[in-house]
């Protein structure tokens, strides 16, 4: 495995070797759906990824849902059905890891929905794009909550806050769809890490740098000072931005580059 500087992709590769952190040094990480493929969960860019064979507007927008919730709920009860098969690979296991060593100077931002990092055991850990496994009220303020269930009848699921009150709202997966806002919640705890770090190293693994604000990530931790590491199995769209570039597979990668944690 080997490590190419300023994004280039150049004989002047060097061997890869774990970090060397000290204990000033915070690590925040930001994964992508890149992490779950050695899982067997499809990354949604690739061929045959998920964008490949599902319209975004029609399955991951809140038009799309108000358009033809029962669509939506067929394509997130399938991606429930498949991530419950599916199990955590060395790579969520390398960052569980970490966490265990670093405590507090440890963060994990991801994309993915996919539950993988909670079921690895990751604690410090930010979902922003949501979780699969949550579901809330499209109308009313019923709080998420944990569901396994699959929906693949005729008719959306109610929810029964408002059906006890006689509205009509819908439940939804708990997914921040594209054109939705992310959680403030969660952006003003990734800032309140970087601002409380030391030392920073900026890690982003498995995520093609598409979507923002998560492919943005990089710039905020490098405005601190941070070493930036990506680590991903072909070239991003923001790999100019790291200092260094990993290419390879998440699962043999971060395992070595987070010290077998
Ligand atoms: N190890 C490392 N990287 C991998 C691996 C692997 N085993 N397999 C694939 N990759 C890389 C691909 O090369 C690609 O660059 O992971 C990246 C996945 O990119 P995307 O499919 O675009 O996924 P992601 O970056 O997570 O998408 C961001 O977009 O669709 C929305 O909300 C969705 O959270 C998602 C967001």
């Amino acid at each position: 495995m080997r490590v190419s500087r300023d994004g280039g992709d150049d004989d002047a590769s060097e061997a890869l070797r774990p970090l060397e952190l000290d204990d000033r040094t915070s690590v925040l990480v930001l994964t992508g759906a890149g992490v779950s493929a050695e899982s067997g969960i499809p990354t949604f860019r690739a061929a045959g990824g998920l964008w490949e064979s599902h319209p975004v507007e029609q399955v991951a927008s809140p038009e799309g849902f108000a358009r033809d919730p029962t669509l939506v709920w067929r394509f997130y009860s399938e991606r429930r059905r498949q991530a419950l098969a599916c199990a955590p690979n060395p790579g969520h296991h390398a960052l569980r890891g970490l966490e265990a060593r670093l405590g507090d100077r440890f963060l994990l931002v991801t994309q993915n929905v996919d539950d993988l990092h909670a079921r690895a055991g990751s604690q410090r850990l930010v979902e922003i794009h949501g979780n699969l496994f949550q579901t809330r009220c499209s109308r009313c303020a019923l709080p998420p909550f944990r569901e396994e269930a699959v929906h693949l009848g005729a008719e959306p699921p109610p929810c029964p806050s408002c059906a006890a009150a006689g509205r009509g709202g819908l439940l939804r997966p708990h997914i921040v769809w594209f054109g939705e806002m992310l959680d403030p919640a969660h952006l003003q705890r990734i800032d309140r890490f970087l601002a409380a770090a030391d030392r920073l190293v900026f890690v982003a693994a498995g995520t093609s740098g598409a979507v923002w604000p998560a492919a943005g990530l990089v710039d905020l931790a490098r405005a601190q000072g941070a070493s930036t590491w990506l680590v991903n199995a072909e070239a991003a769209e923001n790999t100019a931005r790291f200092e260094r570039f990993v290419r390879g597979r998440s699962g043999l990668v971060l395992p070595v580059l987070l010290g077998g944690a």
